[in-house]
């Protein structure tokens, strides 16, 4: 399987060419774009060791240094292109990765199946098409579903995890669980996640859970994150970056019509805010974080407090005592508000849930 090497400098040029046509971000691309450039410059510059290799080099002969290991428990690994099983199967595989990597070339609005999602590819989320650490990748997919999810109060399989992926992240519909799309891309999970035992969670899944700030987050200090250090690439508008023609985004959008609506995972704060610690300004790892904790709350704030797509979600959460402390719509079963909800503190929500739970 070819995996495409990322080419970031190339598409950061492509912003600051931008620049040509609206002058006035210049300032805000200097400050954003130097801290581009350094992230940028100490990621490329890394050794290649055995528990952190950067997802791009997967298929790559990777020369094998031994360097300490800080960490007992190694980063998870996303198994190697050259490993897919031959004919048939190994094809299935490769097209669910696409479909992962360019979403919108086969399901966008100009997509080539069918025209059932909002413009954003998965990759978009999910980075390196779902196996960069701790850059939400698919790792824990294979060895946790089907599993009981609080959200619908059922037990859920994967079809129904991509589904609400989306009918949220991409505000879309789901292809039919019997399409050749959905099989492709249960199938490439499958294979990703063939190596962890059932029921784990390697190391580096998902997102990163940053602390709680001891303040509510705060949207005013996160539009001056915003402006100086993601505009130059997600636009003033949020309204992300298109080639004109193009089927898919350079920059996707940040809010606006062809976002995720606020039924999305990344509507919640905590979920931004690990997102971008480690993956934000493009082209950083967990290795090179850029933001401040209280950077990345912030941004989060402003980002979830632009308007968006709205998703009906009256029928999910089924127990009201099973929303996570960060979901923004009550009804809840503590006296909080929604907005505390939303941006905190929250540390007197969670700490008030300990109470109530010790007295069940
Ligand atoms: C706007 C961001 C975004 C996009 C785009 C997106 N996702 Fe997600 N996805 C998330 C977040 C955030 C989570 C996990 C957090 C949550 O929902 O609580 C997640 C979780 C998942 C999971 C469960 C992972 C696990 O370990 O439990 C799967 C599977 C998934 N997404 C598939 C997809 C697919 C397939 C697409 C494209 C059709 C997609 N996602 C597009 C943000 C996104
Ligand atoms: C150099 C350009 C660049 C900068 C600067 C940048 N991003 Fe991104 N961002 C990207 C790209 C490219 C993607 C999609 C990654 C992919 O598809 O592989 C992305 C994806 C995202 C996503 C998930 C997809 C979506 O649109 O919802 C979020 C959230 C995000 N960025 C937030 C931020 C925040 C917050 C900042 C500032 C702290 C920032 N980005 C700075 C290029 C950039």
């Amino acid at each position: 399987m070819k995996l495409q090497q990322r080419n970031v400098p190339s598409r950061f040029l492509d912003a600051v060419r931008q620049l040509r046509t609206r002058p006035y971000l210049l300032i805000t691309t200097l400050v954003g774009g130097l801290a581009f450039v350094i992230a940028g410059a100490t990621y490329h510059s890394r050794p290649v060791s055995a528990t952190t290799p950067p997802s791009s080099m997967l298929d790559m002969a990777v020369p094998s240094v031994s360097l300490p290991v800080a960490d007992s428990v190694r980063y998870w690994q996303a198994p190697d292109g050259s490993k897919l099983p031959a004919g048939v199967a190994g094809k299935e595989i490769q097209y669910g990765r696409d479909l992962i990597a360019h979403t919108a070339k086969y399901l966008g609005p100009k997509g080539t199946v069918k025209a059932i999602s909002n413009g954003m590819n998965c990759q978009n989320c999910h980075l390196d098409a779902g196996t960069k650490v701790m850059g939400n990748n698919y790792s824990a997919v294979a060895a946790t579903y089907p599993k009981f999810r609080q959200r619908s109060g059922t037990r859920e399989g994967i079809v129904k995890r991509i589904s609400d992926c989306f009918e949220r992240s991409l505000n879309g519909t789901a292809p039919d669980s019997s399409s050749r799309e959905m099989r492709a891309m249960v199938a490439y999970m499958k294979w990703l996640g063939a190596d962890v035992p059932t029921g784990e969670t390697p190391k580096g899944a998902g997102l990163a859970k940053l602390p709680y700030l001891n303040r509510a987050a705060d949207p005013v200090k996160g539009k001056l994150v915003y402006v100086a250090q993601c505009q130059v690439c997600h636009g003033a508008k949020g309204e992300g970056t298109q080639t004109p023609g193009a089927t898919e985004y350079t920059f996707p959008p940040m809010w606006g019509p062809f976002s995720y609506n606020d039924g999305a995972g990344l509507y919640r704060l905590s979920n931004f805010a690990g997102y971008v610690k480690n993956n934000m300004p493009f082209g950083i790892s967990y290795e090179t974080p850029v933001l401040t904790d209280a950077q990345c709350w912030d941004v989060a704030a402003y980002v979830n407090s632009m308007p968006r797509p709205h998703k009906d979600q009256h029928s999910d959460w089924p127990s009201a005592a099973a929303k996570p402390i960060d979901f923004p719509f009550g009804p809840y079963t503590d006296s909080f508000s929604e907005k505390q909800h939303k941006f905190g503190p929250y540390q007197s929500i969670a700490t008030a849930r300990k109470a109530t739970d010790a007295r069940k």
